[in-house]
């Protein structure tokens, strides 16, 4: 068992005058080693919350979170923050769900790929250019080299989310939390990242929690799927009974209201 995860609730007190918000609420699951498992739930249900807590990414007093999360013997939700960074992109990584906002729009791809290297590793120049190559060609990156060199905005959406994925690979973790990865790419273009991540999980044995909420994009990827609702498990299991068999009526709906997949806008595409 690589990651297993107890009872993790996340509780925001921030709303002024407002009642606590549990957008997380006993969630519950297992991993082993190597594998991908899917999280899918309508927008709000708690997705995000629960993958930013896996991460250590929700600070108080901004929010409560309790339960336990222990991957590869350590419970994550004990750490202290700096114990937490000492695990953060090394062990387990994330890519966001806004690839945009992620990246530096004044700094270097290939800089901004080595960023958790100079973090976690003594390394020269070179060497740490070799390795954020080697993530961005694992990553799916044409001409490596000559991205290293451009800025995000000489990139394509697709481009952008494959620096993203470099950028959370570099040090070989052994958990990606994808949140949404693809959500707010053409359909070709989503198709060729999850064909990406399925080749990753294969030539590195990388595990991938992940997130969207489309169980047909979860359905190509993940052998196991959780159905999450307003913070709550509802359903849980192999993804072809999910999918098939769903036991629950909100994951019908689910299924039956596959989203339009947005357009990207405006931005170049890529091959
Ligand atoms: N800082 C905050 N204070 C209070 N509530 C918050 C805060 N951040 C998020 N929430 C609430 O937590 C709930 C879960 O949010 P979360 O981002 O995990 O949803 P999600 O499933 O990822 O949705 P989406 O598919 O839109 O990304 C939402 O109802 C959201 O409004
Ligand atoms: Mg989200």
């Amino acid at each position: 068992m690589m990651l297993r995860v107890q009872d993790l609730s996340v509780v925001f007190r921030d709303r002024a005058g407002e009642e606590p918000f549990t957008a997380v609420d006993r969630f519950c699951l297992t991993m082993d080693r190597g594998e991908v498992v899917g999280v899918v739930g309508e927008s709000g249900s708690g997705k995000s919350m629960t993958a930013h807590a896996l991460m250590g990414l929700i600070q108080r007093p901004r929010a409560e979170v309790t339960g336990s999360a222990v991957f590869e013997g350590t419970d994550l939700l004990a750490l202290s923050p700096e114990e937490m960074r000492r695990y953060q992109g090394r062990d387990l990584s994330i890519v966001f769900q806004e690839p945009m906002t992620s990246l530096n729009p004044t700094m270097r791809i290939g800089k901004q790929v080595e960023e958790s290297l100079r973090i976690h590793e003594k390394l020269s120049r070179a060497e740490r250019r070799d390795r954020a190559l080697d993530a961005m060609a694992l990553a799916g990156l044409p001409e490596p080299e000559s991205v290293y060199r451009q800025y995000p905005h000489q990139l394509s959406g697709g481009m952008r989310q494959r620096v993203m994925i470099a950028s959370a690979l570099v040090l070989r973790p052994r958990l990606l939390i994808a949140d949404e990865p693809t959500t707010a790419l053409d359909v070709t273009i989503q198709a060729q990242i999850l064909e990406t991540l399925k080749d990753i999980n294969r030539k590195e044995g990388t595990a991938i929690l992940f997130i969207s909420h489309d169980l047909g994009v979860v359905k190509a990827l993940c052998r196991r799927v959780v159905v999450m609702k307003q913070g709550k498990i509802v359903e849980s299991g192999a993804v072809d009974d999910v999918f098939y068999h769903p036991q629950e009526e909100y994951t019908k709906l689910l299924i039956a209201s596959r989203p339009a997949r947005k357009k990207l806008k405006g931005g170049r595409q890529d091959g």
